[in-house]
Order: structure tokens, then C-alpha cells, then sequence
């Protein structure tokens, strides 16, 4: 079937892409014209793993085309998706509709033939209806039904999850429709193939769709504040908070993901989200919901405060001319994405405590440099950790895991090193003579870890 995706960001890219590859003829939509030429030579504008190799293939076979014309792309299909962005407006707390409006208004007044509007944006719940009777009323003649159907991928594992996804939901308008959805048939057409291999398909109201993406991030935050708060237990009794985890996660009513404790959660996701759904309870009365969620995200903040106490103690109680080395600026392994990094924030705040850092990401670091540029930057592990007093790992890439200690030591002026991500082997680093520091990892408690 023929689609058209509007707004090529991180989810929007992955999913053009990703429909294409399920056999559908995909028109992908942008404003930047930038975007457009690189998506249309096969390059994508940020880092996903094994993503790019798709999209050449499936522009090779003419099943993938990009354009900044949306008269072309209302005339191309009769199911559009709505991928734009809704970061966190000004006041850091509500999710800004603007680019979502702008789009779905003109959109519409292009829209010729009766069609579908699939909402994949993730928006505080009420902005569907809310959207559908603005648009119903500035264009009055637009033959349309709204429906939303809220994306889970995760950055890094994107093309898993969107090729094969854990669920599909699907809101649609029950009393406007009433079992007759158009969108309902179209979603069941270009998920056929999924569906088919047995990915389960909810169907309910437009309110309950967008709420539970929120939900579903909300609580994969609170798992994440959970481990972190707990690990604080750990250091106070002597536990090892990743032998916790594991024995936490092997419970399949709770599950290992989201248990690995350190400097917390950021990201384009899970921060704002939050943010956004603790205001709506505040706004709606929900207070228990309100409460849980504000403490859940000052949790968060905490565990970056945490982070820079344990370097200040590393650096014998002050950072004013410390050499701090810092390897990760993404916000998580394998993406290059550095929005709300939990590894930046605390580069910066280290900085402003009067130290000298320098900061090594793989993939991240054009990225990092524009969003600190007071920040130093090193493209080799080695010229990052260069007589540092203190080198602290922030981001879980794998390479850093695979640091060896021994070739480490010739480098620093002191043997003393900070876990963020609980992520190396602490044996490994204490046996070569080094001071391994971890929140939730007692000093001497290696013989408990897994
Ligand atoms: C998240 C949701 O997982 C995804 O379903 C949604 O569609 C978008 O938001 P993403 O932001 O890509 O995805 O990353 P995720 O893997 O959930 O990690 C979020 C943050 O939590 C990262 O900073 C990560 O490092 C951190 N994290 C994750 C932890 O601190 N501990 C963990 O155990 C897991």
C-alpha cells in the first residue's frame, strides 16, 4: 500500500524506512530541505545501527522517496502518518503542538480524497480529539478520520523494534466510527506482515492509545529511579546493586530491563515525557499520579548530583583544577544522540565546579560540541584520559567496557576511575590498582558481584 510519513526526525526516518522495507510505497515529508537531499543519496541524518543500509536499499528499488512537497504528498496516498516532533515548550514542562498543528492544518487542506490520519507523535492525551475538531473546523470539506497509533521504539535497537515491535496500538474515534474505522482497516493493512507473525494489536479509544505511550515510559523512569534509589541502600548495607538487579530481573513479574543503576535516565523520551505527563495530572487533580511522576524525574536529577560528588571525593574534595576525563556524551550506547545526556550535564556541571574536562563519545561528539561548545572535546580515548585525575565512564559503550586497565595506566596521573553505568568490571580495575567507584557498589564488595 502507499503511505506518506511527515516529518523525517528520529522516529519518522526509522519508520518510513522501515515500512518500506515491509513492501509498502513510501513518500517521506520534511520542511528542511537539507534533510530531503541527504535522506534521497541514502544518508541518514543521525546514527542508528544497520538503519542506513535499508533506507539505500529500499530508494534503490523505488519504494523509498523523500520530498518537501506537501501537495505532492497529499495527492501521493491516501494514509498519512504523523511523525513530527512535540518537545518540551518553553516552560519545560508542557509538550509544544505547535510543528503537530502546522502540519495536520496543512495536511488537510490539501486532502482530496477521503482519507487517514495516523498520529504516531507522542502527545499528552486529549490531542487527538482536540486536533480533529480543529481540523474539522478549518477544513471543513476535508473527508478524514484521526486515529493514533503511539510508536515504542528505542534509539539504538529502532529497526527491531519498529520491523517487529512488542505491540501495535491503535486509537481511533469509537463514537464517531463506531466499528466501521477506516483507519482500523488501513492500520490492519500496512501491519499485515507483522500481524500476521503474531504482534498483538490493541484497538482502543483515541485517549487510552496516547496515554498508555506515556504510561509505558513513565514506568520504564520510574523502574530506572527505583534501581537508582535502591542503590543507595546498597552502598549503606554493604549489597552490591548489580547482583540485585539481576536477581530483581530474573522475576518475569518485574524483568532485567531498566535495573542497570548509575547517573540515570535522559534522552528525547523518557525525560519529557514525564515532564509532560506529571503536568497533566497536576492539571487534571491527579495527584497521587503527580506526585509519583515529580519524584521520579527528582530521583533522576539526583543521581547526576551523585555522580559529581563521587568525582569531587576521587579528586580528594575539590574539582577546582582537576583533570576529569570523560568517556560518553550520548545519552545512551549506540546512538549519537545527546538530548537531556545525563553525561553532558554532568561534563558541564564538573566544568562549572572549576575542573578541567575533556570528553571522548564514538559517535557523539559533533553533536555534544554544538550543544556545549564550552566543553573540550577528544576524538581518542587516549588524548581524553591524558593525565587525568579522574576518569569517569558515562555513556555503556561497549569499548569502554573493553577498556583495558593496564594500557589506561600509563595515560592518568591517578589510578582512580567512575562507573556511571555500572558497566565495567570492577575486579578487573581494582586488581590493576585502580580505585573503582560505582553508585550502588560498596568499596570492597567485589567478591558479591555476578
Ligand atoms: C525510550 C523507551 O524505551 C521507548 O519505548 C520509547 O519509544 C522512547 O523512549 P530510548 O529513549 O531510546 O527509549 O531509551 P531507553 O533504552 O529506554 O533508555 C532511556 C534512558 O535510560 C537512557 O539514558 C539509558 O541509558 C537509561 N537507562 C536505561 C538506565 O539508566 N538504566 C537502565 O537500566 C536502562
Amino acid at each position: 500500500m502507499r503511505c506518506t510519513v511527515f516529518g523525517t526526525g528520529y522516529l519518522g526516518t526509522t519508520h518510513a524506512i522501515c515500512m518500506a522495507e515491509l513492501g509498502h510505497h513510501v513518500l517521506g515529508v520534511d520542511t528542511d530541505p537539507g534533510k530531503i537531499t541527504k535522506l534521497s543519496s541514502g544518508q541518514l541524518p543521525f546514527y542508528e545501527p544497520d538503519l542506513e543500509p535499508l533506507l539505500r536499499r529500499n530508494l534503490a528499488v523505488g519504494r523509498l522517496h523523500f520530498t518537501t512537497s506537501y501537495p505532492d504528498a497529499a495527492q501521493f496516498a491516501d494514509l498519512h502518518i504523523l511523525t513530527v516532533g512535540t518537545p518540551s515548550a518553553a516552560d519545560g514542562h508542557t509538550a509544544d503542538l505547535t510543528d503537530l498543528y502546522a502540519v495536520a492544518n496543512q495536511l488537510a487542506a490539501l486532502i482530496e480524497r477521503p482519507a487517514v490520519i495516523l498520529g504516531k507523535s507522542t502527545v499528552p492525551a486529549g490531542t487527538a480529539a482536540r486536533l480533529a475538531a480543529h481540523l474539522r473546523e478549518q477544513s471543513p470539506t476535508c473527508d478524514f478520520e484521526l486515529a493514533w497509533n503511539p510508536e515504542f521504539l528505542r534509539e539504538g535497537h529502532a529497526l527491531q523494534d519498529a520491523l517487529r515491535p512488542d505491540r501495535i496500538v491503535l486509537g481511533v474515534d469509537m463514537e464517531r466510527t463506531l466499528g466501521r474505522s477506516r483507519a482500523e482497516q488501513q492500520a490492519r493493512h500496512l501491519y499485515a506482515d507483522q500481524l500476521k507473525a503474531g504482534v498483538p494489536l490493541v484497538v482502543t479509544n483515541l485517549e487510552t492509545a496516547e496515554l498508555a505511550k506515556m504510561a509505558a515510559n513513565a514506568y520504564l523512569a520510574t523502574k530506572i529511579s527505583f534501581i537508582n534509589a535502591i542503590s543507595d541502600l546498597c552502598e549503606g548495607v554493604g549489597a552490591d546493586v548489580r547482583a540485585l538487579a539481576d536477581i530483581l530481573g530474573h522475576d518475569p513479574r518485574i524483568g532485567r530491563f531498566g535495573l542497570d543503576a548509575g547517573i540515570g535516565f535522559g534522552g528525547g523520551c523518557l525525560p519529557k515525557d514525564l515532564r509532560a505527563l506529571a503536568k497533566q495530572a497536576g492539571e487534571l487533580g491527579a495527584v497521587d499520579a503527580a506526585m509519583l511522576l515529580r519524584e521520579v524525574e527528582q530521583i533522576n536529577l539526583h543521581r547526576r548530583v551523585r555522580v559529581v560528588d563521587l568525582a569531587r571525593q576521587a579528586c580528594g574534595g575539590s574539582l577546582r583544577a582537576a583533570h576529569v576525563a570523560v568517556l560518553g556524551a550520548a545519552f545512551k550506547a549506540e546512538s549519537d544522540d545527546v538530548r537531556d545526556s545525563p553525561a553532558l550535564h554532568v561534563s558541564a556541571a564538573i566544568q562549572q565546579h572549576g575542573a578541567f574536562v575533556t570528553v571522548y563519545d564514538p559517535k557523539a561528539l559533533d553533536n555534544a560540541r554544538q550543544s556545549y561548545p564550552t566543553l573540550t572535546f577528544a576524538t581518542t580515548i587516549t588524548h581524553a584520559c591524558e593525565n587525568a585525575d579522574v576518569v569517569l565512564v558515562l555513556t555503556e559503550w561497549e569499548q569502554f567496557a573493553a577498556l583495558n586497565p593496564d594500557e589506561l595506566t600509563r595515560l592518568v596521573r591517578n589510578r582512580s576511575i567512575i562507573d556511571g553505568r555500572s558497566s565495567l568490571d570492577s575486579t578487573r580495575w581494582r586488581e590493576a590498582g585502580w580505585a573503582y567507584r560505582a553508585p550502588g557498589i560498596p568499596k570492597t564488595c567485589d567478591q558479591l558481584s555476578p
